[in-house]
C-alpha cells in the first residue's frame, strides 16, 4: 500500500539485509531500518519496530535467514529459532513461521541452506499478501451488502492496527475496507486510539489517511455510545491467535468492543489468515497473554513545540500500573471469521468446513 504516494511493503530483503519500516517512529517519522543479525530481528519484534501477528511471523522467518548468514550451523539455527519464538508470546504466527522454516531447514546441507531459507521466507510473505487480498475480497461482500441496504456511507469500527502495517500488504481487518474504497463504496472508519501504544491512532489512522480512506480517531471508550446511537454498521478487528473453538485473542480492549456490539446488535467480525489459527490449544485460558512494561502506560511520546519527538511521564510517580497487552473475545460474541478461504462461524464446525 502507499505512503506519500509510493508503494511499500512492510518487510523486504535486499543485499543480505532485511529492511523494515520502523513502526515505533510512525506517524511522525518514516524511517526504513536495516536488520543485519538475528539479534536485530529479535530486538525489532521485542520493542515493536515490527508488530502485528503476520508481520512478526515474517520477521522471524527472515530472522532465520540472517542467522544462517551470520553462522551457518544447525545448533546456532536451533538457538535462533528458540529465541525468536520467545520474543513475543501471544501471536501464534511467530511460532508458526519459525516451525515452518525449521521443518524446511533441519538437516539441509550447509551449501544449500541459505537459498532454501530465503525462498521459504519470501514464500511466507507472498502467501500472506495473497491471503490478505482474499480476506479483503471475502469481507468486501459484507460491506457491499450493508451499503446496498443503507445506500449511504458504511461506518466501520476497528481496534488496534490490523492494517497493512501489521501484515506484508493489505492488512486483515483493513483489507475489506481498502477493497470497498477502491470499488467506490463510501466507507468511514472509527479508529479506536488503542492505548497504551496507540496503534489505532498512530498506525491505522495514518495508513488510512495515506490511502485516502475517511476515518476518525476515537478514545477507546467511545465505541459503546456510537453503537447505541446507530453510528456503527459493523466492527472488524484482527487477531493474534484464534482457537479452533472460534475464541479470539486480540489487542486489549477488543473484548469490551465485542460486548458492546453484542448488546447493540452490531455485527462483529474478526479477519485472519489461517497462519493465525492455533489448532492445538483448546481452552482460551491457556493462551499466553503478554504483559508489557508499565512504562508504556505511564509515559507517552509525541512531538514537542519544536517538532522533536519527546517522551513525557503522565502518571503520578508513585502509582503502580499494569499493562496486559491482549484479551480474549469468546466465540459467542463473534458474528463471523473472515479468512482467505471464505467467511465462517466462529466455531469448530465453521472453521472445520473451511480448513479440513
Ligand atoms: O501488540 P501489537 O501491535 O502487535 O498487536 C497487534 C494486534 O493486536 C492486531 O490486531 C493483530 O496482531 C492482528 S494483525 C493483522
Amino acid at each position: 500500500m502507499k505512503i506519500e504516494g509510493k508503494e511499500y511493503r512492510t518487510i523486504w530483503f535486499e543485499n543480505n539485509v532485511v529492511k523494515i519500516i520502523d513502526q515505533t517512529k510512525l506517524p511522525h517519522q518514516f524511517i526504513i531500518k536495516d536488520l543485519k543479525t538475528v539479534k536485530d530481528a529479535i530486538n525489532a519484534i521485542k520493542i515493536m519496530e515490527v508488530r502485528g501477528a503476520p508481520l512478526i511471523g515474517a520477521t522471524a522467518a527472515y530472522g532465520l535467514v540472517l542467522s544462517i548468514l551470520e553462522n551457518n550451523d544447525q545448533s546456532f539455527l536451533k538457538k535462533s529459532a528458540e529465541d525468536l519464538i520467545n520474543s513475543r508470546p501471544t501471536a501464534i504466527n511467530l511460532k508458526w513461521a519459525v516451525d515452518r522454516m525449521i521443518n524446511k531447514l533441519s538437516g539441509v546441507n550447509s551449501d544449500k541452506i541459505l537459498e532454501i531459507a530465503l525462498n521459504e521466507a519470501k514464500t511466507i510473505c507472498e502467501e500472506d499478501v495473497k491471503f490478505c487480498k482474499n480476506i479483503g475480497l471475502n469481507g468486501l461482500k459484507i460491506i457491499e451488502e450493508i451499503y446496498n441496504k443503507k445506500k449511504d456511507t458504511v461506518n466501520i469500527l476497528t481496534h488496534c492496527n490490523a492494517g497493512w502495517l501489521a501484515t506484508i500488504n493489505w492488512g486483515t481487518a483493513t483489507s475489506p475496507i481498502y477493497h470497498a474504497h477502491k470499488k467506490g463504496i463510501k466507507v468511514h472508519v472509527w479508529v479506536d486510539e488503542t492505548r497504551p501504544r496507540n496503534q489505532g491512532a498512530n498506525l491505522t489512522s495514518y495508513e488510512l489517511n495515506e490511502e485516502g480512506v475517511s476515518n476518525t480517531i476515537i478514545a477507546d471508550n467511545t465505541g459503546g455510545i456510537l453503537m447505541q446511537r446507530g453510528e456503527v454498521d459493523m466492527c472488524i478487528v484482527g487477531t493474534d491467535r484464534t482457537l479452533s473453538t472460534g475464541d479470539v485473542a486480540n489487542k486489549i480492549g477488543t473484548y469490551l468492543k465485542a460486548l458492546a456490539a453484542h448488546d447493540n446488535k452490531v455485527p462483529f467480525y474478526v479477519a485472519l489468515p489461517s497462519s493465525t489459527i492455533d489448532w492445538d490449544i483448546k481452552d482460551f485460558k491457556d493462551i499466553p497473554i503478554e504483559e508489557r512494561n508499565s512504562e508504556e502506560l505511564s509515559h507517552i511520546e509525541g512531538l514537542d513545540e519544536s517538532g522533536k519527538l519527546k517522551k513525557v511521564q503522565i502518571y503520578p510517580k508513585k502509582s503502580k500500573a499494569m499493562n496486559l497487552a491482549f484479551d480474549i473475545t469468546p466465540a459467542k460474541y463473534i458474528t463471523g471469521l473472515i479468512t482467505e478461504k471464505g467467511i465462517c462461524d466462529a466455531s469448530k464446525e465453521g472453521l472445520g468446513k473451511l480448513f479440513k
